[in-house]
């Protein structure tokens, strides 16, 4: 994993975006995973800017989203449909009938899922995924002790996600107990994957999911082995990193390696 630490959030949020930006100049048609929550926000208006300012293209992007909760219709202002339409789809030039994000309402949630899956397929395979993190290592709705091997199906809610969650909706009671997520084992089929990460209440977890053990208890861990991961924090986030200097020096240094080799 490439662990990349930003001063703070809006850095993170530029250095994330100019990640993105980098992939849909070098393949127009890429294929994108992308996620909601609060730390993307400035992600997704930085890729919006560069749509606005420098004319970045997606009008030939596809865009897969991770999540989407069980039960709520695609226009619902909870929905994670919606989130993406008012934070990102909206603002660029993105083909709507290139946007796939998991149907909160559909009837046959396992026949939906199977479906997903073979739209992923059908497009040759995600390019690159965007995530965040949960407060319980989560990536997309893998709470823990979802396999490695997992597809996109149901998840049962983790208890701490729900409390973390409930902060957008009326009250804790409204956060629907079910979602409909990409598994770990299609997040891990993605070419690349960039992880995002911002603030104090993430600084656990991220020294956890980087520097302990892999383990299906904090699914974040599974980036571990994948080979094109590239983590983008802030230094709250990454403030309990015990190889922060390290990171640091590889970071400052990188460009000594790549210009030998001519990259
Ligand atoms: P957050 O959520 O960005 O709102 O912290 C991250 C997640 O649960 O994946």
């Amino acid at each position: 994993m490439e662990i990349i630490i930003t001063p703070d959030y809006e850095a993170m949020s530029k250095m994330s975006a100019v990640v993105i930006a980098r992939e849909v100049k070098r393949k127009h048609d890429l294929v994108l995973g992308l996620a909601t929550g609060d730390t993307p926000i400035g992600t997704y208006r930085e890729l919006a800017k560069l749509h606005k300012e420098e004319g970045l293209d997606f009008s030939k992007v596809t865009i897969f989203n991770l999540d989407e909760y069980l039960g709520l219709a695609p226009l619902n202002k909870n929905s994670y449909n919606y989130f993406m339409w008012e934070n990102l789809f909206k603002h660029v030039n993105v083909s709507q009938h290139k946007i796939f994000v998991p149907q909160g309402n559909t009837d046959d949630p396992e026949e939906f899922s199977e479906w997903y899956e073979k739209q992923i397929l059908n497009v040759g395979g995600i390019d690159l995924q965007v995530l965040g993190i949960g407060g319980d290592g989560h990536i997309g709705f893998n709470e823990p002790g979802s396999s490695f091997a997992s597809r996109t199906r149901v998840k049962g809610l983790y208890e701490q996600t729900i409390k973390d969650n409930a902060r957008f909706f009326d009250k804790e009671e409204d956060v629907p107990r079910f979602a409909i997520t990409m598994g770990v084992g299609t997040i891990m089929d993605a070419k690349k994957i960039l992880l995002i990460a911002s603030g104090e209440g993430k600084a656990d977890v991220c020294k956890e999911f980087i520097e302990g053990p892999v383990t299906s208890q904090i699914t974040a861990t599974a980036l571990q082995l994948h080979s094109y991961a590239i983590v983008v924090l802030d230094e709250k986030a990454a403030s309990k990193l015990e190889r922060k200097e390290y990171y640091n020096w590889v970071r400052d240094n990188k460009h000594v390696v790549e210009k030998r080799i001519g990259r």
